[in-house]
Parts: C-alpha cells; sequence; structure tokens
C-alpha cells in the first residue's frame, strides 16, 4: 500500500481494512444535489411521499396503545416473531416458500450485506459480483478484503459464459469463490432483470464449483409489466441466501430488512449480528407488523407502482426525445433505475460539474465498478421526481451532453448523433 498524504492525525491508528472503505461517491453527491433548484436523477429514493401519513400516524398509535412497554424493549436478535409472518407472505407473493425458523430480520438488507461479508470473507477470497453493481454491496464486501471478480451483463443480466469462466479459471488455480452476489431484479444500477433460464444456468455453475449464491432482492416486488421471474432462492434452497427489505415497499427510514438462508448460516449470522446491534428495532418492527396485519399493504404497493410506472414512462420518453442516436439506455420493466451508456470520450465524472451547473445531476458510472469501468456511464433514477421534473431533467441533461459532443468534434472525435454545423444550442 502506497503511503498517502493525510490530515487525519489518527490515520496511524487505523485497522488495514479502513484503507478498502471508500465514501460512497453517490452519498457524497446526494448532499450537493439536494439543493431545490437542482433536479437530482442521481438518488435512490422511494417515493415515500405516496403513503398517506394518516395510515402511518394511526400504526404508531395503535402499536403504543396495545403494547408501549414491548415496543419500548429490546426484542431477540433474530427479529420480532409475529413479523416474521408478514415477511413469508411478502415472499409468497413473488412465488417463493419460506418458513418463520428460516428468517432472522435486520437492520435493512445493508446489515445483512455486511454480516454476510463478515461471516465469510478472509483478505485475498474471491467473489463474484455483476459489472456494474449496487454500491453499498461493494462497499460492505471491500471492508472484509476479497478479490472481487466481475460479470458483464447484457440485456439479460450476467453473462454466463463469462461467469463460467472465470469460475474455470479460478479453478485451474487451485482457488475456490466464496459467492456469486446477484441482484436479479431490475438491477442497482442498470435496471436489468436476470432472464429465468439464466437464473436456472446460473445455480448450475453454483452447483458445479460449489459456490454459495448472495440473492439481493429490494425490487422484485416493484414490477411494472412482464412476467416476473422465479426467485433463485425459491429453485434452490441449499445454497441461495436471500436478502429481502421493506425500503422499497413501506419505509426505507424503518430499517427492516431479513436474510432467509440454510439453518448453519443463520446461525453465524445471528452471531455476528449479536455482536453489531443485538436486535433490530423492536419498535419499528411492530409498527411493520402492525401495518402490514391491519392496513392494506397490497393496495398500497399497488398505488407506488402506478406513481412509478409513470415516471418510468417519461424518463424513457424524454431520452428517446433528447438523447436518441447518441447515448444507449436500458429499458426496465420495474425498480428504479435506468443505466444510460455515452460515447466512450464522454467521462461521465468529469461531466459532472457541468450537469450541476446546468441545475441536474445524475450518478457517475465508474462509482458502480470495483476495478475500472462504467467511465462512459450514469445512472439514472426515475423514481423520486414527477413526470414533468423527470423530462426537465433529461432535457438540461442532454443539453450538456451535447455541449460535451460538440467540444469533442472540435477535438477531432467522431461523434455520434450531432450532424454537420449543428450545436448544443439546437435543442
Ligand atoms: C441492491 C440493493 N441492496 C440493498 C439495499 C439496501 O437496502 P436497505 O434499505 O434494506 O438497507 C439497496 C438500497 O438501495 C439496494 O439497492
Amino acid at each position: 500500500m502506497s503511503p498517502r498524504f493525510t490530515l487525519d492525525p489518527f490515520s496511524e491508528k487505523y485497522a488495514h481494512r479502513t484503507s478498502n472503505m471508500l465514501s460512497s461517491e453517490i452519498r457524497d453527491l446526494l448532499a450537493i444535489t439536494a439543493r431545490p433548484d437542482i433536479i437530482s436523477l442521481a438518488g435512490g429514493l422511494p417515493y415515500t411521499q405516496a403513503f398517506d401519513p394518516e395510515i402511518i400516524m394511526r400504526t404508531v398509535r395503535r402499536v403504543l396503545a396495545e403494547d408501549h412497554a414491548a415496543a419500548l424493549q429490546y426484542g431477540p436478535t433474530d427479529g420480532y416473531a409475529p413479523l416474521k409472518h408478514c415477511l413469508i407472505e411478502v415472499m409468497a407473493v413473488e412465488g417463493t416458500p419460506c418458513f418463520p425458523e428460516d428468517i432472522i430480520i435486520t437492520h435493512g438488507a445493508q446489515q445483512g450485506l455486511d454480516i454476510i461479508s463478515k461471516i465469510f470473507i478472509n483478505p485475498g477470497d474471491n467473489i463474484i459480483t455483476e459489472a456494474p453493481s449496487y454500491v453499498g454491496a461493494l462497499n460492505s464486501f471491500l471492508s472484509y478484503q476479497p478479490n472481487i471478480h466481475t460479470i458483464p451483463m447484457d440485456e439479460d443480466g450476467m453473462v454466463l459464459e463469462n461467469l463460467a469462466g472465470v469460475l474455470k479459471g479460478l479453478a485451474a488455480k487451485g482457488e475456490r469463490v466464496k459467492f456469486i452476489y446477484t441482484i436479479p431484479n431490475f438491477q442497482n444500477p442498470a435496471g436489468i432483470t436476470l432472464r429465468s433460464e439464466r437464473r436456472f444456468g446460473l445455480l448450475e455453475l453454483a452447483h458445479e464449483y460449489d459456490c454459495l449464491v448472495v440473492e439481493d432482492n429490494p425490487y422484485g416486488m416493484l414490477r411494472f409489466e412482464g412476467t416476473p421471474c422465479p426467485t433463485l432462492r425459491s429453485l434452490d434452497e441449499s445454497r441461495v441466501i436471500y436478502l429481502g427489505t421493506l425500503s422499497k415497499i413501506f419505509s426505507a427510514g424503518m430499517r427492516i430488512g431479513w436474510i432467509a438462508a440454510p439453518h448453519p448460516i443463520l446461525d453465524k449470522l445471528l452471531l455476528a449480528k449479536q455482536s453489531a446491534d443485538l436486535c433490530t428495532s423492536t419498535f419499528t418492527q411492530m409498527v411493520a407488523h402492525s401495518y402490514f396485519t391491519t392496513e392494506d399493504w397490497r393496495g398500497q404497493v399497488k398505488q407506488l407502482l402506478e406513481h412509478y410506472r409513470g415516471r418510468r414512462d417519461a424518463i424513457l420518453e424524454a431520452l428517446e426525445e433528447h438523447l436518441s442516436g447518441i447515448a444507449e439506455w436500458t429499458r426496465p420493466q420495474g425498480g428504479l433505475f435506468v443505466w444510460a451508456t455515452l460515447p466512450e470520450f464522454i467521462k461521465t465524472s468529469e461531466m459532472l460539474a457541468a450537469a450541476v451547473d446546468a441545475k441536474v445531476a445524475y450518478v457517475p458510472g465508474s462509482g458502480f465498478f470495483p476495478h475500472e469501468g462504467g467511465e462512459c456511464c450514469m445512472r439514472l433514477n426515475f423514481s423520486y421526481s414527477d413526470v414533468e421534473t423527470v423530462h426537465e431533467g433529461i432535457k438540461r441533461l442532454a443539453k450538456v451532453i451535447k455541449r460535451e459532443l460538440s467540444l469533442a468534434r472540435a477535438l477531432g472525435f467522431k461523434v455520434p448523433g450531432l450532424e454537420a454545423g449543428s450545436s448544443h444550442d439546437e435543442q
């Protein structure tokens, strides 16, 4: 490790693993883009305004009226048992059978990712992720110092030929892979869904090379069109560690997620969780339980999907109108994100300052790769802004991109989508 200039007087004291702990580009950005004059397509925030506050108030009141002492108390590390039945009902909607004893409740799926990393990753261990992948997962993994091998995706998800190649290559060197991490539905950041046949293929490879599969499924319930695919857990309970969350269908602020896994793995995860936080918030678990057993949660998800579908349509229309022939983008059937790819010579992290100046923000693609990659890509979120704002955001972004293209053409690059003599001012 090369010594780095630092002003931190404690830098000599930190453990080696902290050198891998990077501040998320997204978090840093959110701070700037929270300014009201900026249209932020950068965040990944669910649209919590869709919830009627009266529903939440009466739910909280009900919990406190029924058993305030229990709500204010510590709870079991594996979670509030009655809530597990609700989580099983949520999983059943996607056709995933599960029993209460197969689950532990965590402080969001993010804690699940951290304790999975904690129990499986020794420094130098091999793990596999999609490229690009969720920054929060990459950061959890990296803090335990693995070798991350990345697999590219096409419009049907992880490319299995590449996955087989990596597994075979490592096996040839006598090396094993601890787990394959995948976000199979409406992936963050790419919006891509792993096609059903590939799910079988991925599990076959996991079986052949004896590695576990971590299935992170925060977006599966946010499908607004197309046929649902079977969850990996429903296809192979024996080697899949499944992560669920209420963040995208109820509340991210309540911090409730869960892990379903083979029992010996759950036992180890429980030990890791115990030392991290003793238990997930009893209060929010009881509120969630009351909400799921008393309120029309399915109706609420339906309403949320209507908002998201409209916004997804808006972003795709706006991209078509303003960036057709210049950029390419994914067409998600659910979730929160579109992934756009610009001509190679545009570095989206360098272009961000110009975008913020034009009062629009996105997340540069390179932050979603553990090594290099994604430099000309960006993640665009459509869930949080209304239809008009999404349109205006893409219009502003297109102006910035076309200005970059004009500059590139002036420097002699072959530029797609701009006629000779045209300029960014034309739209
Ligand atoms: C793929 C993925 N996994 C996990 C999480 C974390 O979810 P939670 O809010 O349950 O911690 C997110 C949040 O955006 C995500 O996109």
